[in-house]
């Protein structure tokens, strides 16, 4: 979506840190923004940052849990009173939830997807219907992560729903480009954000955790500098749905693992001659024109 002026975004967990840039950098290239988040302290915060930008009237708040599918269906009628029609929904609430699969218990896993994954889920049910139907072009971008591509020990339930997220992307992807709508997969690297205290989003109900302890230390763990700053990630967000990025990535420091990951892949097949016939009979699975598509315009 080259022409972002003058349409509006939603952007989940856009009231702090990744999701706060994202909102500034669309609300700087023109966009009206609609931030969704759970946490009132952030959204007044952020509200007071824009109070004070060129174009305050361009950003509206509104509380949302990305779990409650009857709360988002308010909040998209909300953000199209406020401002008309979706073109951009940001999938990006979510929160650091980490330590070992030995000690996780069912209400960290439920939690856990349930946020970073089923949040995705929400967003998307809720808003392509309403894409769909204003036929005028849109954009998804869903925030996986580098961890998503690149999996670390100890990150198991993270690493579990950002994977689900790339997969999900790419099948969307695949889906609806006939239909005007593009669909990112982001990938962020570290980055300066509130995302330690992911322990004050976690509602009581899955409060029987194996990572109380974690949590409460993950909350004291300072962000370095050298982490990149939320805004420059929101630029580069707002590069990838003009461009209509697939993927979007913001850490070359990524790029040898993640070679050394697909090669370890490729080098798992099994060492033995194509069965022809067989591929024939199964070509629609072989491939898939999104890939081709991001190789075909790198060389470009
Ligand atoms: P953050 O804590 O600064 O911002 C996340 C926002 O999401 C918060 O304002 C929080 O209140 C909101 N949120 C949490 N649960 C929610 C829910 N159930 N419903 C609605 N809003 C909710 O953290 P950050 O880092 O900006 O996180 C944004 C996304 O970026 C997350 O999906 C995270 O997994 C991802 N990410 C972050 C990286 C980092 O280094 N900070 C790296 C890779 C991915």
């Amino acid at each position: 979506m080259e022409e972002v002026e003058g349409r509006t975004a939603f952007v989940t967990g856009g009231a702090s840190g990744i999701g706060l840039g994202i909102s500034t950098a669309l609300v700087t290239a023109g966009m009206n923004v609609v931030i969704a988040d759970v946490r009132q302290d952030h959204i007044a915060s952020a509200l007071e940052g824009f109070a004070e930008s060129d174009r305050p009237t361009s950003v509206h708040a509104l509380e949302l849990d990305v779990t409650d599918r009857d709360a988002f269906a308010r909040a998209a009628d909300d953000a199209e009173r406020t401002f008309g029609r979706v073109h951009v929904l940001c999938n990006n609430a979510g929160m650091g939830i980490l330590g070992p699969v030995t000690v996780a218990r069912y209400d960290d896993w439920d939690w856990g997807l349930g946020v970073l994954l089923g949040g995705v889920v929400n967003g998307i049910q809720t808003f392509l219907p309403r894409m769909l139907e204003h036929g005028e072009g849109a954009h998804i971008v869903n925030t996986s992560s580098m961890a998503g591509v690149l999996p670390v020990p100890n990150a198991a339930i993270y690493i579990t729903a950002k994977a689900a997220v790339i997969g999900l992307s790419e099948a969307l992807r695949s889906e609806l480009a006939e239909k005007g709508i593009g669909v990112s997969a982001f990938c962020p690297g570290p980055v300066q954000t509130n995302i330690r205290e992911g322990r004050r989003t976690r509602p009581e109900r899955y409060g029987d955790s194996g990572y109380t302890e974690l949590e409460r230390e993950l909350e004291e763990r300072p962000n370095s500098p050298l982490w990149m700053d939320p805004y420059e990630c929101g630029e580069r967000v707002l590069a990838g749905i003009r461009r209509n990025d697939l993927y979007i990535f913001t850490h070359r420091e990524f790029r040898d693992g993640a070679d050394e990951r697909f090669r370890a892949m490729l080098a798992s097949f099994p060492d033995e001659p194509l069965n022809e016939e067989r591929a024939q009979a199964i070509d629609f699975l072989l491939s898939n024109p999104i890939f081709g598509e991001v190789l075909e315009r790198r060389r470009s």
